[in-house]
């Protein structure tokens, strides 16, 4: 990226891009890039400034709109001072007529190619400033960026991918829910029409904000086209009394110019370097169980006793006990807000089953949804005001649940003390963080709108038991992926990806997540063999291998799995023990497929070792399935290549190709394996096949 930022000038990107050498190139660039006046047009070319101001003359969307209780505050911003190290930037701009100072924190992660930004905005007058919007940054977008990858979605199918050329009209994406969303993800990865896996250009940037945010392309009339990322405000949310500043969420920006995987891994190695906890950096991922489709609200000690032994008997690590355990809570219509064990379940408390799970050498982790409350709670009954929003007969209803408004105080305060006194009780490694509803109503009881608010008490109310409680893991879980992205992530330690266990759909819906956020913090459960959302029946090998290829854990109910299933699970679980460092630490791929297949693989730092893990997701549109080239191998050496998975019973058409690799290991030259690549065996729908490579000089 390279930035123009004279003083008295107003500032701009002018490069983003691979890498320069040349560090002087500001003049050359302008030079190469100057433009001819177009007729009806104005006599100079207006530039894409950091925030497209109103001030700068610009017809463009400003990146910034403020006013003064009304009064319209034009804001011509230029540049007051720039100060800059090796691997951070800061530009203050400012606007003396309107009082206005506007700071610009840039943050290079050099070696993941990645640039982080947050603005702030100051109000330096003696009025108060309603900021309508506030971009992180406007940036001008070259024209060779002719497509936009998108994640959209719904409840229960997150992530879906798709990607659609950019018109004349561009597009805006929002997101009012109040939580970063199942079906508007803060991330768009703009790249060349011909861009794949594994080639083209592409940028990607995400926005670390866990509430409403808005996302904008926008073509120009000139041919010109640019992009806004930044939080969404409601009408006269961020108001800045004299003196006060709004900052928004970081902004991630990423390049790449050897194509769309190569992308991902730029964010995935800048979580891992600086966002990922020191709580769970050095330790491998334990593999969970949850009780949730097991037993829902069904909660019975004894039962839960055989099922503690039978988790520790397949090789479960963590062992965490979902909604239903606290008082009143017998289904989803009451008990949300008293967090305290319902003792006519457990007249013992929890410490059976917690000292249970430890005799059986595993953790214990614990649902709660602290952010909301049940009418029916003693919680409500003693603090009806609260709420957010209205009273309860004029809110909308959604899972017979209510936010409560966590910006006040004393709501703040009762939930630190209430979850800090089941930490200090139990011993609790692990806690499962819901949140169940949208903020269709994001007022506080002043009237004030309060998305934003919310959000920032969330942060600081996790901020506060983290530090207090410095060991213990959180999971970011909102009805599955409704709370999804690096701001949240900061405070959290793994998502649960999705309510759906459905494989099939898991195949995708990871493959999608895989854009942003790396195969270690994706919750990946293995379900019943009848998903509980979708109702289809799904084999075992499948439903194993892709939750391998995540953050592995079991949620069904082990007692109705058969002999069968239980051993290939067995199997499976010990294989991802075996593999879990390099599915998780090591370079992500996705492969371009077609055939209906999902093809994704991992190859280890030093390209020494890899799994690469095909699914059949559809029926082959070809008699074949296509050529499987193992990206990301190196070329001078020779591997052992043996099919991992399936371990129990091999595809019984596998033979009809010779079945490479099916009898063991079979030795290929690096070079043959990137470059010529294994033709794949002939798989049916719901096949799933895990080759491992391994180095032998
Ligand atoms: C929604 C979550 O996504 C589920 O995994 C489960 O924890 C339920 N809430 C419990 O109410």
């Amino acid at each position: 990226m390279v930035l123009y930022a004279a003083i008295g000038q107003p500032s701009a990107i002018v490069y983003l891009g691979e890498r320069l050498d040349n560090t002087q190139a500001y003049e050359q660039l302008r030079t190469l890039r100057s433009r001819t006046l177009g007729d009806g047009s104005p006599q100079v070319e207006i530039p894409i400034t950091l925030l497209c101001d109103p001030g700068s003359g610009s017809t463009a969307p400003p990146g910034i709109a403020l006013h003064r209780d009304g009064e319209a505050c034009q804001s011509g911003l230029v540049v007051k001072a720039v100060t800059h190290s090796t691997d951070a930037l800061q530009i203050v701009c400012g606007d003396e007529r309107e009082n206005v100072l506007v700071t610009h924190d840039f943050r290079i992660d050099a070696t993941n190619t990645l640039v982080c930004t947050e603005t702030t905005i100051t109000n330096g007058a003696g009025t108060p400033l309603v900021v309508d919007w506030l971009s992180v940054l406007c940036i001008p977008l070259d024209p060779m960026l002719t497509d936009a990858i998108l994640l959209s979605g719904r409840w229960a199918g997150e992530f879906k991918q798709t990607r659609q050329k950019l018109s004349r009209s561009g597009f805006v994406c929002e997101n009012r829910r109040g939580r970063t969303s199942h079906d508007q993800f803060p991330g768009v990865v703009l790249c060349e029409s011909e861009s794949n896996e594994r080639a083209g250009q592409c940028i990607g940037v995400h926005l670390g904000w866990s509430g409403n945010h808005r996302i904008r392309v926008e073509k120009l009339a000139d041919g010109r086209c640019l992009l806004q990322v930044g939080e969404l405000f409601l009408p006269g949310e961020i108001r800045l009394e004299p003196g006060q500043s709004y900052t928004t969420p970081t902004l991630f920006t990423a390049f790449s110019s050897t194509g769309l995987s190569d992308l991902s891994a730029s964010f995935h190695g800048h979580y891992r370097e600086n966002i990922e906890d020191s709580r769970v950096k050095s330790s491998s991922r334990p593999v969970h169980y949850n009780s949730w489709e097991a037993i829902y609200f069904d909660h019975e000690p004894v039962r839960l006793l055989k099922l503690i032994d039978e988790a520790a008997e397949i090789g479960i690590e963590r062992f965490v006990l979902d909604d239903g355990w606290f008082r009143g809570r017998r289904d989803d219509t009451a008990g949300l807000g008293d967090w305290t064990v319902d003792d006519t379940v457990y007249p013992e408390g929890l410490e059976p089953i917690i000292d249970h799970v430890h005799a059986q050498g595993m953790e214990f982790g614990l649902w709660v949804e602290p952010e909301m409350v049940n009418v029916d709670s003693d919680l409500y009954r003693a603090h009806p005001e609260w709420i957010l929003g209205p009273e309860p007969s004029r809110q909308l209803p959604f899972r017979n649940q209510f936010v409560l408004d966590l910006a006040r105080d004393d709501v703040a305060e009762f939930l630190y003390r209430q979850l800090d006194a089941l930490l200090a009780r139990y011993q609790i490694a692990y806690l499962k963080w819901d949140m169940n509803r949208d903020l269709n109503h994001p007022h506080s009881s002043d009237g004030a709108p309060s998305a934003h608010r919310q959000t920032h008490a969330v942060y600081a109310l996790l901020d506060r038991l983290r530090t207090q409680h410095a060991t213990v893991e959180i999971e970011s879980c909102s009805s599955g992926g409704g709370r999804i992205d690096f701001g949240i992530l900061k405070r959290t330690d793994r998502v649960w990806t999705s309510d759906s266990n459905d494989a099939l759909d898991r195949q995708l819906i990871q493959r999608g997540a895989s854009n942003f956020f790396p195969l270690s913090i994706l919750g990946s459960h293995v379900g019943p063999a009848r998903c509980k959302i979708t109702h289809r029946k799904l084999p075992m090998s499948l439903r194993a291998a892709t939750a391998m290829f995540g953050h592995m854990g079991v949620e069904a109910d082990l007692f109705q799995l058969s002999a069968d299933e239980r051993d290939e699970l067995k199997q499976a679980i010990g294989l991802y023990k075996q593999h879990r460092e390099l599915i998780h630490k090591g370079r992500f791929v996705r492969v371009d497929a077609s055939n209906n297949q999902n093809i994704v693989g991992v190859v280890s730092a030093d390209s020494r070792q890899a799994l690469f893990s095909i699914a059949q997701v559809a029926t082959n549109p070809d008699n074949l399935p296509g050529i499987l080239r193992f990206y990301g191998l190196d070329p001078r050496y020779e591997y052992d290549l043996q099919v991992l998975w399936p371990a129990k019973e091999r595809f019984p058409q596998a033979e009809s190709l010779g079945g490479v690799g099916w009898n063991g290991p079979e030795t290929f030259s690096g070079e043959l394996l990137v470059l010529h690549g294994i033709q794949l065996p002939l798989m049916h729908p719901e096949q799933c096949l895990i080759y491992e490579l391994r180095a032998s000089t």
